[in-house]
Formats: structure tokens, sequence, C-alpha cells
């Protein structure tokens, strides 16, 4: 859907992007991280235009990204970032019905979406759609700015840090939304973080950026299994590797279907490094596991997590 060749950018003189090369599938969830200054946003605004590349090819659906007009770009991919972004003297509702309005929705439906993009990011309606963004926290401005990106349901979301200012509990809340959107719409979606945790989570894949070049790209598995470098191992943390591959796996993957164990059950659906973090905090080697509905599914074994992490 989005491709790089061999694309450069530099800013007087001193490359922030190197020889990109690289395909964005649509319906992937893409997670670009790297250090600071690595150009992941460079690479990221690259996309909509918002900075213009020097050489190289960026196609959009097998067409030259210069070929669209920039509005025509913006209005096809939805766009937040971490900091400012919100215009002051809007209220959040105008805010979010930015590209609604440039699209000419009528006022009804413009009302009704932002009530429902509001709900959807946990800002109850009556309270928040008439107020300014210097009346709201920075977390609540993010949502806003995450609310303004999905306004018109792109085909495209590009999102740059969106949910750095905010707490551990809304940020792993926002994180869940984004897995779901992702899931239910199977829109293609560009993220950039520089949080490893968030690209192991959200990404289908992972573009690890240094210097403006790719170091390496692929799966959360393939970059924990198969570093490409030293670099690679470090990023990702290499000391917490074996952590990290029993955060991509359900304990559902590895219950013994039809036996039965005491105390209380784990959700299928949890992680085996949540369920590594109970075995120790129980102190037990066997915990029961339950479906969705509550029902008994099985048990984990403590023994047998390590097959995943092998
Ligand atoms: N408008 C600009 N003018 C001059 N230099 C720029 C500009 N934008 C980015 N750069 C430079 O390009 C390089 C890449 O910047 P970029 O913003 O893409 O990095 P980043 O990976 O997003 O970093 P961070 O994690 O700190 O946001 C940096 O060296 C930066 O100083
Ligand atoms: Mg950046």
């Amino acid at each position: 859907m989005i491709e790089f060749q061999h694309v450069h950018k530099s800013f007087g003189g001193a490359a922030a992007v190197q020889d990109l090369s690289l395909k964005i599938p649509k319906g992937e969830f893409t997670v670009l991280i790297g250090g600071s200054g690595s150009g992941k946003s460079t690479t990221l605004k690259m996309i909509n235009r918002l900075v213009e590349h020097d050489s190289g090819r960026i196609l959009f659906q097998g067409e030259e990204i210069r070929s669209f007009k920039p509005e025509d770009i913006r209005r096809r991919m939805g766009y937040a970032i971490q900091s400012i972004g919100l215009f002051p003297h809007w209220t959040v509702e105008k805010n979010i019905a930015t590209v609604p309005e440039l699209l000419g929705w009528p006022a009804a439906r413009i009302r009704d979406r932002v009530t429902e993009l509001l709900e959807l990011l946990d800002l109850a309606p009556a309270t928040y759609r008439s107020r300014y963004p210097h009346q709201l926290s920075g977390g609540q401005q993010q949502r806003v700015g995450v609310a303004r990106a999905l306004a018109v349901d792109p085909e495209v979301l590009l999102m740059d840090e969106p949910f750095g200012a905010l707490d551990p509990v809304t940020r792993s809340t926002l994180q869940k939304e984004m897995l779901r959107i992702h899931k239910t719409s199977g829109k293609t979606i560009v993220l950039v973080t520089h949080d490893i945790d968030e690209a192991l989570s959200l990404a289908t894949r992972i573009v690890l950026l240094q210097d403006g070049q790719i170091v390496q790209a692929g799966s959360p598995t393939e970059l924990l299994t198969h570093p490409a470098n030293d670099f690679v191992t470090d990023f990702v943390g290499r000391s917490d590797i074996g952590i990290k591959l029993l955060g991509l796996a359900t304990v559902a993957s590895h219950t013994r279907r039809g036996e039965t164990a005491t105390g209380d059950a784990l959700p299928a659906h949890t992680s085996l490094r949540e369920a590594l973090s109970t075995f120790v905090a129980r102190a037990c080697d066997r915990l029961p596991v339950v479906d969705e509905h509550g029902q008994a599914l099985g048990v984990l074994h403590f023994a047998d997590l390590w097959h995943r992490a092998a």
C-alpha cells in the first residue's frame, strides 16, 4: 500500500533518512522504532508529505506520492502526534471535526461522530466536547488528537508517539483500543515509538532505525529470536528477551486441556509473561485456566513455559 524505494532526506546537508527501502502492506500494523534522531518522525511525515523527500520514490497505492494533492493525502491518512497538533482556540468538538468539516459532512453527522469518538476514547462527551485544549490534561489532549486522526475513518493511520504523555494504565487501555481498531477494521497503521514493549505488543511488523537507515525489519518474534546484529539485541533488551518472548504468547496456547487444579484461575488470553509473574507471586507450578465465559479450560504448567522461550 505504501512503498519507499531508496529514499533520501537531508536537512541542511545532514542526512536524516538514507537509502530507505520499505514496503508497508495494506492491513499491517507497522511500528517504526529507534533512538532519538534516528529518522522515525521524518519517515512518517514523508508518507503524508508534511516533509518532502529529496530523492528516491515513495508510492501510495502504486503511485508516486507527489502526484497526489497534499490535502487529498491528508484526508486519506489520519495523523496523530504526541505534542502540539490541537488548535488552541477551537473546542474539542471543532478540533475533532476538522476533516469532516473539510469534507462537508452535515452538522448532525459530525455531532454524532464526535460523540462516538469521545466515548471510544473515554472522554465523557457532555463534559469535554465544548472544552478548549488548555482546559485538558496532557493525556486528554492526546486522546483528542487520536480521536481527530480517526474522525473520517481514514484508510491509513499515521501516529507519532501518540501515547507518550499518558500514565501506564491509560496508555495500556489505548494500546488495547488500537489493537481492537486494527483487528476489526484491518486498517493500515504506521506508529512511531521508542518504547520496545509498546512495539512488541502492537506491531505485526517492527522496523528498527538507526542513523536514518533500517537495521532490521521483521515480526516481533523475528527481532527477538533472530536479531540481525548486537545493536538489535541491545535494543530489544538483551537481558530479558525470554520474558519478552513470553509476552508475545497467551496462556491459551500452552494450556493442558481437561486437567484441573485449584486456586484463582487465569483467563486464557493472559500473556505467558503475566502467567510467569503469577507463578512466582503464588509460589506454585500449576494454574487453572478459564475461557472468556469463565468456564474451566485446563491447567497451565510452569514446566511448559520454556517450550515457548526455547
Ligand atoms: N525540520 C528539520 N530541520 C532540520 N533538521 C531536522 C528537521 N527535522 C528533523 N531533523 C533532523 O533529522 C534527524 C532525524 O529526526 P527525526 O525527527 O526524524 O528523528 P526521530 O527518530 O523522530 O527522533 P525522536 O525520537 O527524538 O523524535 C535528526 O538529526 C533531526 O535533528
Ligand atoms: Mg520523532
